[in-house]
């Protein structure tokens, strides 16, 4: 079964209606109106996760979970209430299995430490592909010094693509972990993560897949896709920043030992032993983002408003009408040409370099990212110290893009 609700036809998408609950999208920039193509470093917030996160902070800001009071009452209900939209925005099993964490990062971070590294020996393999994020990366290098196991990493093609069967091939009796992005963040290709995860799990290799790409493009559902982690933030999905999840089955993380230890995650406490709480708590010591959460949990009912197919028809036809208005610019390469791809263009211009490409777009009001975008070991591979990328977002336009290319061929000639 599929775990991606794929783009449908193109249809009718109000991006303009869409637009009007996002305020930063009025505002402009050096003169011009913002055309916010930067998406895959942070997307921006509707009207409804601010005053979200607004009504907290005006009527009930309290801390959670540990009082009689109304307020603090009232904000472990709006926590919690966050937490169950989360379990339906990604079909988990129950509220167990979402941990609340600072995002996708401190949740690989989670699973490196408290699964990986009580279980791997000398020798063992942990498995991950050459386009993976820094953050599903460095962790996993962490993990190998700290037990002596071995990082295998699976190649990419000069598409920017993942082979499933080369990395099939990689699986062995020693690997007992296999990470993956679901969706590069670097250069927008999907990957085939349901192969990849049945292909783990029927060798016994336990699965993460690393969504912060993915959750803002396209349905996920855990329990098809049968991985044992999930993870993502809510940055990258219209919520605040410092917010994001880690979703685990719940038999293994049950099994694994607290990453951190403090206030929250604990039943009783004496200087004679710890009893731990039940979960989700276990993972969540100290006192949350509170306000973030909430502000996570009113992203997932803005989505869960949206027609989701069309808003994703929408982007792919962002992304093929940016193809087609950027390959006409004498010098420009694509870097990333699968042929699954979310809303995403990474690219370089003969003879700019991708940081005054970045700054002379920002004077016309267009705002992309440039540089290595965390995933050097895809710049090496390219043989690029950088890159321009401009990542889309159901609220872009196709005037925006427009005016990306133009402003790119403007740049080209005064470099030229
Ligand atoms: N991971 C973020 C990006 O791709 C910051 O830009």
């Amino acid at each position: 079964m599929s775990t991606i609700v794929r783009a449908r036809p193109p249809r009718a998408f109000d991006v303009d209606a869409v637009r009007r609950e996002f305020p930063v999208l009025a505002r402009t920039v050096h003169g011009n109106p913002i055309a916010y193509l930067d998406n895959g470093a942070s997307s921006q917030s509707p009207e409804c996760v601010i005053a979200a996160v607004e009504g907290y902070m005006r009527r009930h800001h309290a801390n959670i979970h540990r009082g009689v009071h109304t307020l603090s009452q009232e904000a472990t209900g709006l926590y919690e209430a966050a937490r169950d939209r989360l379990v339906g925005f990604i079909k988990a099993a129950s509220r167990h299995e979402i941990v609340f964490t600072r995002g996708a990062t401190e949740s690989v971070n989670l699973v490196a430490q408290s699964f990986a590294r009580p279980t791997l020996r000398p020798d063992d393999e942990i498995l991950i592909t050459h386009l993976e994020h820094h953050a599903n990366i460095v962790p996993w290098q962490m993990v190998a010094q700290q037990t002596g196991a071995k990082l295998v990493v699976a190649p990419i093609d000069s598409r920017g693509e993942v082979d499933a069967q080369t990395v099939e091939a990689l699986m062995s009796p020693r690997t007992k972990i296999f990470a993956c992005a679901h969706v590069s963040n670097a250069l927008g290709t999907v990957l085939p993560v349901e192969r990849l995860v049945a292909s783990a799990r029927r060798r016994g290799i336990a699965t993460l897949v690393d969504g912060a790409q993915a959750v803002p493009h396209m349905a996920v559902d855990v329990g098809a896709l049968g991985c044992d982690f999930y993870v993502f933030s809510g940055h990258k999905m219209f919520a605040p920043t410092g917010i994001g999840v880690l979703y685990g089955r719940e038999a293994l993380l049950e099994r694994m030992p607290p990453w951190q230890g403090g206030g929250d995650m604990i039943l009783t406490v004496s200087f004679d032993g710890t009893v731990y709480n039940a979960l989700p708590y276990k993972f969540e010591a100290g006192t949350p983002n509170i306000s973030g959460a909430i502000g996570l949990g009113a992203a997932v009912e803005f989505l869960d408003s949206l027609d989701l197919g069309a808003a994703h028809a929408h982007e792919q036809a962002l992304l093929e009408h940016a193809h087609a208005a950027l390959r006409s610019i004498p010098g420009l390469g694509f870097i990333g040409t699968a042929r699954e791809k979310v809303g995403l263009v990474s690219f370089v211009v003969d003879g700019v370099h991708p940081h005054d490409l970045g700054t002379i777009l920002d004077r016309d009001g267009i705002a992309i990212r440039t540089g290595h975008h965390c995933a050097m070991p895809v710049m090496e591979f390219f043989r690029v110290p950088a890159t321009a990328r401009a990542s889309f977002a159901f609220y872009n336009t196709f005037d925006e893009i427009d005016r990306l290319a133009a402003s790119v061929e403007r740049a080209r000639r005064l470099f030229t």
